[in-house]
């Protein structure tokens, strides 16, 4: 059995599907901070399965204590945290107490039950604005939010932990720009209150919910002077996971890998690439830099390919369809 915590948020619910239709065996957990449990009738209707799920806070030692006596867990895949990067300094010890607090209850537990089998969810954030590009998984670690330093923490403590007690195994996947949804478009990103992200805000403005998109400076020091980000379709992140959680079961040395396309694309190129899907123009406007923002960078994911046969292999042009097919089909998201 694995245990996926944030299960019913972005990646966690791509996830859970993909490892269902591996032929896993999965427990999820949530306590909805962001996210909904109508993802839970949809998950059901997508894999034909009876999902096992609790709704409970990964802080909360007793509430994992009862999940790992009544279930055999192999392996845990922790996706659960707070993401929101302007949040995150605004409100550090929130952060700090989720991110870090959640991580360490559950690595005890985990311990004291014999489990020590880990996927973690890292993040590009660790490298901070990187010199150079494609970046590769050994760059220098300068996370520049509170955000990125619990992700760099949280790498930080799992190696110290596999230093003490060489049984443990960890996948440290550090995620490009997730974007997209499930091609049904029953699942896909449903960020509460208003969302901070390019493509989420995107479509909202193809459909209608918002006016203008704001572009954050067209004076960066790239082709068409735009931000440029390798943007990563979620259902190839999604089996990146599965990969990783089949790695580490398969008793290799623990791996960190960079999860991305190896393709950087601009503000622009995303915004032509929903208008060709929608058949409509965005209406856009340039205003200011968005401070802490930096001008470029992508992956070099050869490191994934080579050690766990993965990559990702859906275009941006697949991004922004299955993406919008779950904005149309879901105009409000969940609640629709
Ligand atoms: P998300 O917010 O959609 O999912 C996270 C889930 O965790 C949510 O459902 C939330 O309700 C839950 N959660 C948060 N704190 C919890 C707690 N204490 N107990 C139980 N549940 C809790 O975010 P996502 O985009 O799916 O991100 C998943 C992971 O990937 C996070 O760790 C995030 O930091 C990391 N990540 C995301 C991105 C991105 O751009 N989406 C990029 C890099 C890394
Ligand atoms: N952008 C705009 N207008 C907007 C929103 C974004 O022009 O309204 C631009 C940004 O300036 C940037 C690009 O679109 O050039 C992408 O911005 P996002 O906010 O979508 O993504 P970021 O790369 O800033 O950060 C995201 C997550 C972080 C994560 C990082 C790397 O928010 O949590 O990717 O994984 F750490």
């Amino acid at each position: 059995m694995i245990l996926l915590t944030g299960a019913t948020g972005y990646i966690g619910s791509h996830t859970w599907l993909e490892l269902l239709l591996a032929g896993h065996q999965v427990v999820g957990i949530d306590n909805f901070v962001n996210s909904s449990p109508v993802v839970l009738k949809r998950l059901e209707a997508l894999s034909g399965k009876k999902l096992n799920f609790i709704q409970g806070d990964v802080c909360d030692p007793i509430v994992l204590e009862a999940l790992f006596k009544k279930h055999a867990i192999k392996g845990v895949i922790h996706f659960a945290a707070l993401k929101a990067v302007g949040e995150s300094s605004a409100k550090p010890i929130l952060y700090y107490e989720n991110n870090i607090g959640g991580l360490i209850n559950l690595l005890q537990i985990m311990q004291e039950n014999d489990c020590r089998n880990f996927v973690f969810s890292s993040s590009a954030c660790v490298y901070g604005d990187p010199e150079k590009s494609p970046v590769k998984e050994d760059s220098d670690l300068k996370p520049e939010n509170p955000y990125g330093q619990t992700k760099l923490m949280g790498e930080q403590i799992l190696r110290d932990l596999e230093a003490s007690d060489p049984r443990w195994r960890v996948a440290y996947l550090r995620y490009f720009n997730p974007i997209g949804a499930h091609e049904s478009g029953l699942i896909g990103e449903d960020p509460m209150g208003v969302p901070n992200n390019l493509a989420p805000l995107v479509s909202r403005v193809a459909a209608g919910r918002m006016d203008e998109l704001n572009i954050y400076g067209d004076d960066w020091d790239t082709p068409d002077g735009t931000g440029v980000r390798d943007y990563i379709h979620v259902v190839d992140l999604a089996n990146g996971h599965v990969k990783a959680i089949e790695y580490i079961f398969s008793g290799k040395p623990s791996l960190t890998v960079n999860l991305g396309t190896g393709v950087g694309y601009s503000v622009m190129d995303v915004v032509r690439a929903y208008e060709d899907v929608v058949g409509q123009p965005i209406r856009c406007k340039v205003i200011d830099r968005r401070p802490g923002d930096v001008a470029l960078y992508f992956a070099d994911p050869s490191r994934a390919e080579a050690l766990l046969g993965w990559k990702a292999v859906r275009s941006l042009k697949q991004m922004c369809a299955d993406g919008w097919r779950w904005q149309s089909q879901n105009p409000l998201g969940y609640k629709s």
